[in-house]
């Protein structure tokens, strides 16, 4: 089973945006996903509650009180993870993916509590010994303001993590979500750029790179 878990401590970075819509992707795919939350706030689980019959299905699984149980045959499971995890807890989901996307927003708040955040995640053992691959994707952004530079210029220095996407700020993300659906699944006319954004995490996702490397 493919697992691929969305993770960052500061709130409203975009983890359930993205987490939702690589899920709405695999599921696009004819792959059987599962939808793991373990956000007590449960926004994935209201996202896949909003998700209209018809539509490829995804198999929710609340996992907010800490436990939970897979079921069989999942090829991919994707992991929505709250925010201010830290310490033990930490250490507990990065022993779970065997990929991890962190999405960082253009604010000076986020970049600084993503430098800390960044280090603790790439100084863990199993991502270390990269059982576990790690990418960054910077969220939210509009392309000509400086404050994107600053976010686009820290983290294409980070080493040992791929910097693989910018998603655009776009009320595209609130339109889907409301609908439960990933923005790959509205109008192509009003995604094409979003399309192109999300290309590059879509590759990384199906790439070697982004999986364990004795796997
Ligand atoms: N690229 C984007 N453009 C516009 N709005 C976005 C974008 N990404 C996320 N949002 C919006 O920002 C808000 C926060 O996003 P989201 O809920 O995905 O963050 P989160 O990291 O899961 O937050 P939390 O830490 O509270 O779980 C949501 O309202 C979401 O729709
Ligand atoms: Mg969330």
């Amino acid at each position: 089973m493919r697992s691929i878990m969305v993770l960052n401590s500061k709130g409203g970075s975009g983890k359930s945006t993205i987490a939702t819509n690589l899920a709405s992707y695999y599921a696009s795919q004819g792959k059987r996903v599962a939808l793991v939350d373990f956000d007590p706030q449960a926004s994935s689980m209201e996202w896949l509650a909003a998700r209209p019959v018809g539509r490829k299905s995804i198999i929710g699984i609340d996992a907010s009180g800490g436990n939970m149980r897979m079921p069989r045959n999942v090829d991919i499971a994707i992991y929505d993870t709250p925010a201010a995890v830290r310490g033990k807890d930490l250490s507990n989901y990065l022993r779970r993916p065997q990929s991890i996307i962190i999405p960082i927003l253009p604010s000076p708040i986020d970049m600084r509590a993503a430098i800390p955040f960044i280090q603790k995640v790439l100084a863990n053992g199993r991502v270390a010994r990269r059982e576990c691959r790690v990418a960054l994707v910077a969220n939210r952004c509009r392309e000509n303001t400086n404050v994107y530079h600053q976010l686009s210029d820290f983290l294409k220095k980070v080493r040992k993590a791929p910097f693989i996407s910018v998603l655009r700020e776009t009320q595209n993300y609130n339109k889907a979500a409301d609908r439960g659906l990933g923005v790959l699944e509205l109008a192509p006319y009003l995604v094409r750029r979003d399309q192109d954004q999300w290309q590059p995490i879509i590759k990384w996702v199906n790439s070697k790179r982004s999986q364990p490397v004795n796997a």
